[in-house]
């Protein structure tokens, strides 16, 4: 072959190279928040087809019902309210660093609130998972959350001592804990949350087992 033969083909297969590439960069940059949500979806069972159409072949969730974003095409809120979701909680859902408002009360979401989810969730205003089954301790990680403002944890089975660092938060305005299996004195720091709520914890007080 030629010179210039050769280096039309050299020019050729760097060409292809380069698409090649840069349609892997195009499929590795799927939506994070898609990805996020989805563990959600694959996490729970859902018997009214709440989250029926979470198709993760769209471009972004932001016409998912129960999905919010803001004008970045980025998810702030989640609302899955009285849906008889069961299963646990993904450590994935943290994956969603934009959202403020996690609405996931009056279901029968069981097993243990992720410790990851004090440091993933850097845009939390308010964190709802009352009245559901969630069993184990608070996680004091939960401290972690930079803009968190209200957490609602009422009317489930949490057991454990409450995390003193929750009353550290800077911003926290309500913490209620109400209608749990809590245990232990109520750390100074918490008492003074404007909106703590404590009461019906018949263990709170006494020493933890
Ligand atoms: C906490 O939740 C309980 C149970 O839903 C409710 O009765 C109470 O008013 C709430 N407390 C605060 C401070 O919001």
């Amino acid at each position: 072959m030629e010179a210039p033969l050769i280096k039309a083909w050299l020019w050729r297969l760097i060409l292809v190279f380069l698409s090649v590439l840069l349609l892997s960069v195009v499929e590795v940059k799927s939506n994070t928040d898609i990805d996020a949500l989805m563990t959600l979806k694959n996490a729970m069972t859902d018997p009214n087809g709440c989250m029926n159409d979470w198709d993760p072949s769209f471009v972004d969730p932001c016409t998912w019902l129960r999905i919010t974003c803001n004008s970045d095409n980025r998810v702030v809120r989640v609302d899955v309210p009285g849906c008889g979701l069961s299963g646990q909680l993904p450590p994935g859902l943290a994956g969603l660093d934009q959202l403020q408002y996690l609405n996931l009360y009056d279901n029968k979401i069981g097993g243990m609130i992720p410790t990851v989810y004090g440091h993933g969730f850097q845009s939390l205003k308010s964190l709802d998972l009352s009245s559901n089954s969630l069993e184990s301790i608070i996680p004091a990680s939960l401290s972690k959350l930079p803009k968190i403002e209200f957490i609602h944890l009422e009317h489930n089975q949490l057991d454990g001592y409450i995390p003193r660092d929750l009353g550290l938060i800077p911003t926290i305005r309500v913490l209620n804990i109400s209608y749990n299996k809590l245990c232990g004195d109520v750390p100074p720091e918490i008492a003074r949350i404007p909106g703590a709520d404590w009461s019906n914890n018949p263990g709170i007080g006494k020493p933890c087992q």
